[in-house]
């Protein structure tokens, strides 16, 4: 989601919609605006595009006021429609606010409130928040400054807020924990933004809030920022600012597919939040919980989707087996749609989708739930239409992907898909209990492992420049991660328009073994793992025909490394996380490939993000 907030001179509102249109790349699924005229409060929001706003508040509101918030969402709790949307008001309609993020333990919060009177208009976690700040500030008849920081010390999860007390008019409070905050400091006035992209050009000056900062915005007074925690005060680090709108955008990266890959150990965080209890031993998804039974049930789980979500589903077919002991097919939707497939009534289907709207998935739910088969969606877009389809599912929490080539999507539906198969391993007892816990723990070591994974960026670049005009290249891995293969090959196509083909990596000497030869660049994914002695035949087979090998090796890897002609290293986890940390080095050697042979990296010529069509 994208905050702008203003107080100053100036009127607020062409400002904000300036602001969020800038900010649309962060979500856009619905938008709104508060303005503060001197008397009343103004709010106007709805589903849609900021553009829909700007329509609808001209009609609907007077739109002047020098004080104002501004939302432009992606909807992770409650479809996106008019209710749901931001800025939401306190049950006094005092109090305003915007929010990114997700509260994790909104539901016992918001039972509290409603045993102590409070309504409740929307299913956000953003309306309990204003509702519990506005109950803190009323007890002790508190300053909104201090009502924020101690709500915001009962509450769980990641946030970026503005909030506006129509009682205290020139002051804006703003806090940040896992989402980002700019603060742009001109004269007399003051902008809030999620980057500084809707005030770069008003002031080159500007605080980035720390996570666990709040800052209280007052005109004509000095900024204040504290610490949520214990209230101590922290010097304001104003910097100047030395970049062009599109790079702001675009988080300082040259491409959102660079960002979007940068992003993943936030997401995969994001996206196991509040479900991983490492400590505790439990996992907890409500999608899951509910729906228990059928998957206990299930005499098969049939996964359907497309592209990068399908080999999301392949990874998902070898840990489901291995984990829950529970048989998977994994179909290209458009092929299920049209064979006339055989579905029971016991049969779960998974449905794997990053935008929800992808026709042959979409297509494929319908004919499973003809059949009577339960659907379960596995979505990155928040009420879209698969998630509306479908009989339950789980979203993932990656945000928006704007690059075509999926990244950030992948990972974290692998994380989502890994938490269910964690789950039914649990209630079947498939898995032993010291199995269990060691997976809960490795998975949340992950994002800390891509993390490293991510500094493999040079090599991969060193990789690329070398290999950046092969007019093929094959991808090879074994178990967990052949479909990663599949899915390294996949990105070296989509956006390089480089000849690439993933294989299991032993089914090469029945057939692309012919293809080897000094000319070819073959990249093998060999981790220390199972099978780890068949995969250094398999390079040794490449070796002896003068394939160039550039291996995916684990840290401290050194019989491969000897074979090698490049070799990139990734942290050690169990086998099957592997795909986690083994796809990130692949990422980037087709990120950098592509740049190099000046290809649009964001926009690959003939593809679309969203493939509505059959
Ligand atoms: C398009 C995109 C791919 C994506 C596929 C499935 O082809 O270019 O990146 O993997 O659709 O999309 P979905 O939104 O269903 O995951």
């Amino acid at each position: 989601c994208g905050i702008v907030g203003y107080i100053g001179h100036r009127e607020a509102y062409p400002v904000i919609i300036k602001g969020l249109r800038r900010l649309e790349y962060r979500g856009y699924d619905s938008a709104g605006v508060v303005l503060f005229d001197g008397n009343d409060l103004k709010l106007s929001k709805t589903k849609g595009k900021v553009a829909d706003l700007e329509e609808k508040s001209q009609k609907e509101i007077s739109v002047s006021g020098n004080i104002g918030i501004g939302h432009t969402r992606w909807a992770t709790h409650g479809v996106p429609n008019d209710v749901n949307s931001h800025p939401h008001y306190s049950n006094s309609g005092n109090l305003a606010i915007v929010h990114n993020g997700i509260i994790e333990n909104y539901e016992p919060l918001k039972k509290e409130l409603i045993a102590r009177g409070y309504v409740f208009h929307s299913d956000t976690d953003t309306e309990v928040l204003v509702n519990l700040i506005e109950d803190v500030k009323k007890k002790d008849n508190l300053k909104l400054g201090k009502a924020v920081q101690i709500a915001l010390n009962q509450v769980v999860g990641a946030y970026a807020i503005a909030v506006f007390d129509k009682e205290r008019p020139n002051e804006i409070v703003a806090a940040r924990l896992g989402s980002p905050l700019a603060i742009g400091i001109g004269k007399d006035e003051f902008f809030i933004a999620s980057d500084a992209s809707p005030f770069i050009e008003y002031t080159s000056n500007a605080i980035y809030l720390e996570d666990e900062e709040m800052a209280i915005i007052r005109l004509h007074k000095p900024m204040k920022i504290r610490k949520i925690k214990d209230d101590s005060l922290v010097d304001p680090y104003v910097q100047e600012l030395q970049m062009n709108l599109e790079q702001i955008e675009k988080g300082g990266y040259d491409h959102f597919m660079l960002k979007e890959i940068y992003e993943q150990p936030a997401v995969i965080k994001d996206t196991y939040r509040g479900r991983l209890h490492a400590n505790e031993g439990l996992i907890k998804m409500a999608g899951i919980e509910d729906n228990l039974q059928k998957f206990l049930n299930a005499n098969r789980i049939l996964i359907v989707a497309c592209g990068t979500s399908w080999h999301a589903g392949l990874v998902a077919e070898y840990i489901f087996e291995e984990f829950a002991r529970i048989p998977v097919e994994v179909e290209y939707a458009s092929e299920f749609r049209y064979r006339n497939p055989i579905i029971h009534e016991n049969d779960v289907v998974i449905a794997i989708s990053q935008s929800g709207e992808t026709a042959d998935t979409l297509a494929a739910i319908k004919l499973a739930k003809e059949h009577g088969a339960f659907v379960f969606g596995v979505c990155n877009v928040v009420g879209s239409s698969i998630s509306r389809e479908t009989h339950a599912g789980a979203y993932t929490h990656a945000g928006p992907e704007i690059g075509v080539a999926s990244t950030k999507a992948f990972t974290t539906q692998i994380t989502v898909l890994t938490l269910i198969a964690l789950r039914l391993a649990q209630a079947k007892g498939t898995l032993t209990n010291s199995d269990f816990h060691r997976y809960l723990q490795e998975l949340e070591l992950i994002p800390e492992k891509v993390q490293q994974a991510l500094e493999t960026n040079d090599v991969a670049k060193d990789i690329a420049a070398i290999y950046k005009d092969a007019p093929n290249c094959l991808y090879l891995g074994r178990g967990y991660n052949f479909p990663v293969a599949l899915e390294g090959a996949l990105k070296l196509k989509e956006i390089s328009y480089i000849h690439a083909e993933g294989y299991p990596a032993a089914e090469m000497k029945h057939g692309p073994i012919a293809l080897i030869d000094e000319q070819m660049p073959v990249v093998v994914i060999a981790q220390k793992q199972e099978h780890y002695d068949k995969i250094v035949s398999n390079i040794q087979e490449i070796k002896s025909r003068s394939g160039k090998i550039i291996a995916v090796v684990t840290e401290g890897d050194t019989q491969v490394r000897a074979l090698a002609d490049h070799v990139i290293e990734i942290p050690k986890t169990v086998d099957a996380l592997s795909p986690l940390l083994t796809t990130i080095p692949l990422q980037l050697l087709s990120y950098h490939i592509a740049v190099m042979r000046e290809c649009n990296v964001d926009q690959p010529r003939n593809l679309a993000k969203s493939v509505t069509v059959e």
